[in-house]
């Protein structure tokens, strides 16, 4: 079925990501918050983000201009009623997820495809509340969104092979590089690094080195982008305990267990960015 208009529920980090650049890439978007005040702090980080873009010579004004225009803000989840593909981007927590989903298969016609952006949770448990298993997938995307060119996405054991090419043929559309995968935990890339993160957080915690000179180690001794610590911070801290918890509950393997340090930053809100100290500080 062709895509025309796409509905996000969430935006926050991921889901105004994804709502820029399903809009950069000429679709009509839908984007939802559970209040006013979140929705326009994710609809201002859009505007921003491609206010920067202008400035570097990356977008055009008009680029600008009309990718925001196609984007409607909303705290109604009715106006998901005409969507031809949602993606659900809210936090990483199974029931707030399936109620999502849940009320997405009442609201959304018969045909929409129902993704999660989830980066640890079972697709397939989150697609067992609806009535349409066979149209939902796994969407995983890469934080920054416009900026990282990698989709994973992610078949359950009732996806059907035209849902598959639909999460395929649409993420090729608004830029990205696809790899499938099954629908298990951590998918491909979390799946791999996960371990390699939290050796870095219990490392830090055995006093073997500094976190700026495990962070340097690894960016000039294996060409990471970022360290282990900035990328967390970025990411989020509560949102990496999330899913490393969601992990070591679904494979019982001791390496996705959560470091002591990581629990208790979370316990104090040391969440990273997103509260201006995680591993490092961020004023202002
Ligand atoms: N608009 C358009 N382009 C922009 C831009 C903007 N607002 N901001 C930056 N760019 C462009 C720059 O122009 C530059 O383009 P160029 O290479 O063609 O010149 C490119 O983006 C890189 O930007 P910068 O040079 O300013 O910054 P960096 O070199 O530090 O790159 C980064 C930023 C791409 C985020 C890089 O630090 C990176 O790749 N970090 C790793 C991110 C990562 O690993 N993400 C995955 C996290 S895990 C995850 O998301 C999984 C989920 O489950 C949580």
């Amino acid at each position: 079925m062709e895509i025309k208009k796409v509905g996000v529920v969430g935006c926050g980090i991921m889901g105004s990501g994804i709502t820029q650049v399903c809009a950069q890439s000429g679709y009509q978007v839908v984007v939802s918050e559970i209040n006013d005040e979140l929705l326009n702090k994710g609809l201002s980080s859009i505007s921003s983000f491609l206010t920067r873009g202008v400035e570097r010579g990356k977008v055009s004004q008009q680029d600008k201009d009309s990718t925001l225009a196609r984007i409607k803000g909303t705290t109604n989840t009715k106006d998901f009623s005409d969507c031809d593909l949602m993606i659900e981007a809210a936090i990483e927590d199974m029931d707030a997820k399936q109620k999502i989903f849940a009320e997405l298969d009442k609201i959304c016609p018969k045909d929409t495809t129902l993704a999660t952006n989830t980066s640890y949770l079972s697709v397939i448990e989150i697609a067992s509340v609806t009535t349409r298993q066979d149209k939902v997938l796994g969407m995983h995307f890469f934080n920054p969104v416009p900026l990282m060119r990698l989709l994973e996405v992610v078949k359950t054991i009732a996806t059907s092979d035209e849902t598959i090419e639909i999460g395929k043929s649409f993420g090729e559309s608004i830029g990205k590089t696809v790899v499938v995968a099954q629908d298990t935990p951590g998918f491909i890339v979390n799946r791999l690094l996960m371990p390699f993160y939290l050796d870095a957080i219990r490392m830090l915690e055995a006093g073997i080195a500094s976190k700026e000179d495990i962070d340097t180690a690894v960016t000039l001794g294996l060409g990471h982008p970022m360290g282990p610590f900035a990328l967390r911070d970025l990411v989020g801290i509560d949102t990496t305990l999330l899913g490393v918890n969601a992990m070591f509950n679904r494979t019982k393997d001791p390496r996705y267990a959560p470091p002591n340090l990581l629990k208790d930053m979370v316990a104090i809100g040391w969440l990273g960015r997103k509260t201006e100290k995680g591993f490092y500080e961020y004023k202002g």
